[in-house]
């Protein structure tokens, strides 16, 4: 692994990989979660324990894609050669490709992005250039799936780096929420049957970020999907619908929103698929009004009171925002809590120079202290950790998708099979009827 000598960036560079090198190098004294993160994504990924879909510590998943190997010309270019092939390759197809980049991006892809937002901004964003027929998708691979479902169907949509899934998302598989619905029926009866207020036992709500495979089985059994920005809209649709919730794979958003709404704590229990019933009794089922499945996010979960208490003790003004991925605690202790848009824009919003303590991905916190340098904006996690999935889609796959693209040929296509679509776009439409959430990042 070959380690390159940089200066110790500031936070007007927004670039992480800047940071992290710089770490590893000896030039900054700051901590990073894993100095692996150094290399390439082929490089860390070729180790046992890590690897395709997969956070930083986190078990691979069976099954999860596999990227084939990146050739040696894009592995062993430079930062800058890189970038000069992306220019060129973009210049050379023009209208026909359109480039997404989802805000956790890192700065050396996001650059060449023709629309940069949050996840379900960049699914709709496709629609808004039907003349593109490819759609290079820079985030992770359950948004890919959710662009070719709403894009049109000639529209191919390029996932860079193949290996990049979301280690939350991967936390529900179908399998297991067959199985949980089987053992809901047994102790709830028929799942369809429509009680006297018009409601169902139970209406399956998946976090946007779950697989096509989930978003169909909700949209099966007459459910919705939801993003954060919307998630308090959908539980709502779901109330009108269901006597009770399941909420999955995020169990911090589905607690977080439902607390919000006054759903109290112990009509919450958690669904762990690894035990009877998710770990609870027939009775707390029973009685239950949101069953939150047992997953989270590796990045979020970082996040602490501690950090919070340090940054007020730092500076009793700083304003505190919190995505909701992170532990109820934690969004409780926060000044405010909101998805990667509301972060977004609170901070465009702020008329004074502000300072910011912000609890999501630290390349969007970096990112955005750059863009605002009028405020003072920083993570709360001290240590420089980035969303590792999010992390493959390194500027080397990027140039590669698109010279393949000018070669005429259409790697790393992500379609989803007809009978999962089907259903699951009924899902994602249910949610867009239900109410669009916030839109236009740039
Ligand atoms: P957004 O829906 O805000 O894009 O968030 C996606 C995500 O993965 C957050 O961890
Ligand atoms: Fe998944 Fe967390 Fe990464 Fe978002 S930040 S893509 S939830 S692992």
């Amino acid at each position: 692994m070959s380690i390159t000598v940089v200066p110790a960036p500031t936070f007007s560079d927004p670039s992480v990989d800047h940071a992290i090198q710089a770490i590893v190098s000896g030039a900054s004294t700051d901590a990073t979660c894993s100095t692996d993160l150094a290399a390439g994504p082929w490089d860390f990924d070729s180790r046992p324990g890590y690897g395709p879909g997969s956070s930083m510590g986190d078990v691979i998943p069976t099954g999860a894609p596999r990227q084939g190997e990146l050739p040696i010309e894009y592995r062993d270019a430079t930062e800058d050669e890189l970038d000069a092939r992306i220019r060129a390759a973009k210049e050379a197809l023009g209208d026909r490709v359109v480039i997404l980049g989802h805000f956790y991006q890192r700065e050396e892809v996001v650059r060449h992005a023709d629309y940069v937002g949050d996840s379900f901004q960049l699914a709709t964003a496709a629609k808004g250039r039907p003349d593109a027929e490819a759609i290079v998708f820079c985030g992770v691979h359950f948004m890919a799936e959710t662009a070719d479902l709403l894009s049109r169907p000639d529209q191919a949509v390029i996932l860079p780096n193949l290996a990049a899934g979301c280690s939350m998302a991967d936390m529900a598989d179908i399998d297991q929420v067959e199985d949980c619905w089987e053992q809901l029926e047994d102790v709830l009866g028929a799942l369809d049957q429509v009680d006297a207020d018009g409601r169902v036992p139970v209406i399956p709500v998946t976090y946007m970020n779950s697989s096509a495979a989930i978003k169909g089985f909700v949209g099966r059994h007459g459910g919705i999907v939801c993003t954060s920005s919307n998630a308090q809209t959908v539980l709502e649709w779901a109330f009108e619908r269901g006597r009770r919730v399941l909420f999955f794979p995020d169990q911090h958003l589905g607690r977080n929103t439902a607390k919000a709404m006054g759903v109290p704590l112990e009509q919450m229990p958690m669904w762990n698929p690894r035990r009877a019933l998710g770990g609870s009794t027939a009775e707390e089922i029973a009685d239950s009004r949101v069953i939150l499945w047992h997953g989270f996010c590796s990045v979020h979960r970082r996040f602490t009171v501690a950090q919070i208490d340090q940054a007020r003790a730092q500076n009793p003004a700083v304003r505190v925002i919190m995505h909701p991925e992170c532990p109820m605690e934690v969004v409780d202790a926060a000044d405010e809590a909101g998805s990667t848009e509301y972060i977004r824009r609170a901070i465009d919003a702020a008329t004074q120079p502000t300072s910011f303590a912000i609890g999501t991905e630290i390349n969007l916190v970096r990112r955005l202290a750059a863009q605002y340098p009028q405020h003072d904006i920083s993570c709360l996690d001290p240590v420089v950790c980035p969303c590792s999935t999010m992390y493959r889609i390194h500027p080397g796959y990027l140039a590669w998708v698109l010279e393949e693209l000018v070669a005429g040929r259409g790697p790393n296509r992500i379609t989803v099979a007809d009978d999962v679509a089907e259903p699951a776009r009924l899902a994602l439409e249910r949610m867009l009827a239900a109410k669009p959430p916030v839109s236009g990042a740039r």
